[in-house]
């Protein structure tokens, strides 16, 4: 979490400004505080209404306007302020911060600051790769400041290749790294399933869901941005690994099961995958040919092993504490108290899958936790917020003595 850091982010004039939009919510999500300064041509791409409605502070754009530095000084902005976040960073700003040059707010800002300085690039490939660009990074990560991205992919431009400014995400951890936030799970093993499994009818066809693997992948990414060690056994999904993550990829249950396992003694275990309940009894090496006339085949099923209930019951090196998740689509809390008791886990995750609410594939959640204190029902969040929440509260129950030894 960002609790009480505040941040100054600089918006310069590229197509990627309106990712910063975002960068301000999930920046805001993690307790940080954000004031903007928009430079001229920043305001072509995203308002300053909207920056101002999401820092839910006003937004700084002119260096002589007699009320701005009435009210905040160039000096006081970067005073205030314990990191400053260039995002998009672009060509022009880069080659006036490397020049020392102070012709508008947001480059004095950055030349009068004794304060950390972070640039997230965004521009044309052929500008990131010109010899005049890369003098310029180079010159300015001698001077101490750091960089995130840019990404390679395809760009607004229609080319290809680096100058995609870094995903909000990506900016937000390597703030947290530049303000050494604390990492509580230091030391601990963290082992969390995520996605769909996939099982067998013939070598071309499964039975799988519609787990997209999102809420899995962004529990992996918080448990690893508060220090845990991380593995995530992931099924087939499309979202990609999170970074400081070990990623093994399974495709059933059986070899998930054998994944965890092979994890070893670990300190929490999140089951956040989808895992399907059963598995073809005898799936066939050939692919299972239409007949004519013949009727459909019918599939014997056999009822796969509950990684969650294993993990949970496993003896002598149980983990500390097992986290499942209870999709439901009726009864929600009712089927998740009975579920926690009914697998042995600590910690039960309800959430509702029904496909009016958009959980599946969705960018949001509600969820509920279910312990032996009782439910705690959680607002709707973005489901990397759902993960950064739990995984502060796993952080907070590892950090306490065990039971056993606080009686001691
Ligand atoms: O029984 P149900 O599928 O509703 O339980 C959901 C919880 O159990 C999730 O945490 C899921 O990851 C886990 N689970 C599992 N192995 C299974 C079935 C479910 O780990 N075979």
């Amino acid at each position: 979490m960002l609790n009480g850091k505040r941040i100054l982010l600089i918006v310069a004039g590229g197509i990627a400004a309106f990712k910063s939009l975002e960068l301000v919510r999930r920046l805001r999500g993690r307790g940080a505080s954000v004031r903007c300064v928009l430079t001229e041509a920043g305001a072509k791409f995203v308002t300053p209404l909207s920056l101002q409605a999401l820092t839910e502070d006003r937004v700084y754009s002119d260096m002589f306007s007699l009320t701005d530095e009435s009210e905040m000084g160039h000096i006081q902005l970067s005073r205030d302020a314990d990191l400053l976040v260039v995002a998009p960073a672009t060509a022009n700003l880069l080659a006036r911060m490397a020049g020392g040059l102070a012709d508008d707010l947001a480059a004095t800002v950055l030349l009068a600051t004794d304060k950390p300085v972070l640039a997230a690039p965004a521009m044309n490939v052929r500008m990131w790769t010109h010899a005049a660009t890369v003098a310029n990074v180079e010159t300015l990560k001698k001077r101490g400041v750091s960089f995130i991205g840019p990404n390679d992919g395809a760009m607004a431009c229609n080319e290809y290749g680096p100058g995609r400014m870094s995903e909000p995400e990506e900016i937000v951890v390597a703030i947290e790294n530049l303000l050494s936030v604390d990492k509580p799970l230091a030391g601990k093993k963290a082992l969390v399933t995520s996605g769909p499994t996939r099982e067998a009818i013939d070598p071309v066809r499964y039975i799988s869901n519609h787990s997209s693997g999102k809420q899995g992948h962004a529990i992996a990414a918080a448990l690893a941005r508060l220090g845990a060690e991380v593995t995530l056994v992931s099924g087939p999904v499309t979202v990609p690994d999170p970074s400081g993550v070990k990623v093994v990829k399974i495709d059933s249950a059986d070899q998930m099961l054998a994944a965890c396992l092979a994890a070893g003694a670990i300190d929490v275990v999140v089951c956040a995958a989808a895992v399907a309940d059963w598995r073809v009894s005898h799936p066939s090496d050939a692919k299972i040919k239409k007949k004519p006339g013949a009727a459909p085949p019918a599939l014997e099923l056999a009822p796969n092993p509950d990684i969650l209930a294993t993990l949970s019951r496993s003896s002598p090196q149980r983990p500390r504490l097992v986290v499942g998740f209870a999709a439901e689509t009726e009864n929600l809390i009712a089927n998740a108290v009975d579920k926690r008791q009914r697998k042995g886990c600590d910690w039960i995750l309800a959430n509702d899958v029904s496909p009016a609410v958009g959980t599946f594939g969705g960018e949001r959640n509600t969820v509920h936790l279910v312990s032996a204190q009782g439910v705690e029902d959680w607002p709707t969040l973005a489901k990397d917020e759902v993960a950064a929440r739990l995984a502060d509260r796993i952080a907070r129950h590892l950090g306490q003595p065990r039971p056993a030894q606080a009686a001691e």
